[in-house]
């Protein structure tokens, strides 16, 4: 892969919402362009569309106007379906609240992705099992979410987040329910696993020391890019 050619890009990206009948312009034109193995700060007060712009690129959710291109592929040209397996090869999403399933152990909702590639169950255990282990939790392999703290279901959420080996890890302020320790503890490994296997990692934060340990920070203001920054230049 040319390291030159940016493995993610935004073109003009608009979203408005439709609220009744009226409607809400949130982002209102974004160019992005961002490296890989970058990893990427996005601040900016509540409510400017940090979430938003996160489901844009991450396949969540479709634009208004504009273009997202993964590795010079405009995304939004796929369908529903296509869009679904993209998602699932290519982009690790880590939530505010971790998204597990309630049912089922840390162990399975961690090899869920693979299973849904139909990876044969044994190895997506396997490597699920690797995960745990990465993310200090293989004793709470067959725990439920609701008999794990706040912190451990989030390193679970984040081990699954890597289950597929994404290019791309989105994650939007995945420690905003955290006491502090717990936040930082949980940024340093997010940090740490996404360095290692040399990812492009895109952070939501409203952590200003944690932002300045970025590459970039990009901050939005009234839908649009007020300040992108490349750190140590
Ligand atoms: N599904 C939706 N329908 C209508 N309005 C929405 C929807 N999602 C978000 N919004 C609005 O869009 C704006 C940006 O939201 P969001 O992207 O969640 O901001 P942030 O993550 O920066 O706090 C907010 O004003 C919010 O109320
Ligand atoms: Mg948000």
């Amino acid at each position: 892969m040319n390291p030159e050619i940016p493995i993610l890009e935004t073109k003009h990206l608009e979203k408005s919402y439709w609220v009744g009948r009226s409607r809400l312009p949130v982002l209102k034109g974004l160019d992005i362009e961002i490296k890989a193995g970058e990893i990427v700060a996005i601040i900016g007060p509540s409510g400017v569309g940090k979430s938003t712009l996160l489901h844009l690129l991450g396949a969540l959710d479709r634009p208004s106007r504009g273009k997202v291109l993964i590795q010079g592929v405009d995304i939004f040209r796929y369908n529903d379906e296509q869009l679904a397996i993209f998602r699932n090869r290519t982009v690790g999403f880590v939530f505010q609240f971790h998204h597990l399933l309630p049912e089922f152990t840390a162990l399975e909702n961690i090899a869920m992705p693979a299973l849904m590639a139909r990876v044969p169950q044994k190895q997506a255990y396997r490597k699920a099992m690797e995960l745990l282990n990465e993310v200090g939790l293989w004793q709470r392999a067959h725990h439920r979410p609701a008999e794990l703290s706040g912190g451990e279901q989030q390193r679970v959420a984040v081990a699954r987040a890597l289950m597929n080996n994404p290019r791309l890890l989105l994650a939007d302020e995945p420690s905003g329910n955290l006491d502090q320790r717990s936040s930082n503890a949980l940024h340093r490994l997010i940090w740490h696993l996404s360095r290692t296997r040399n990812q492009t990692f895109i952070v939501v934060t409203h952590n200003l020391q944690l932002a300045e340990q970025a590459d970039r920070v990009i901050e939005l203001s009234d839908g649009r890019i007020k300040n992108n920054i490349l750190n140590g230049v």
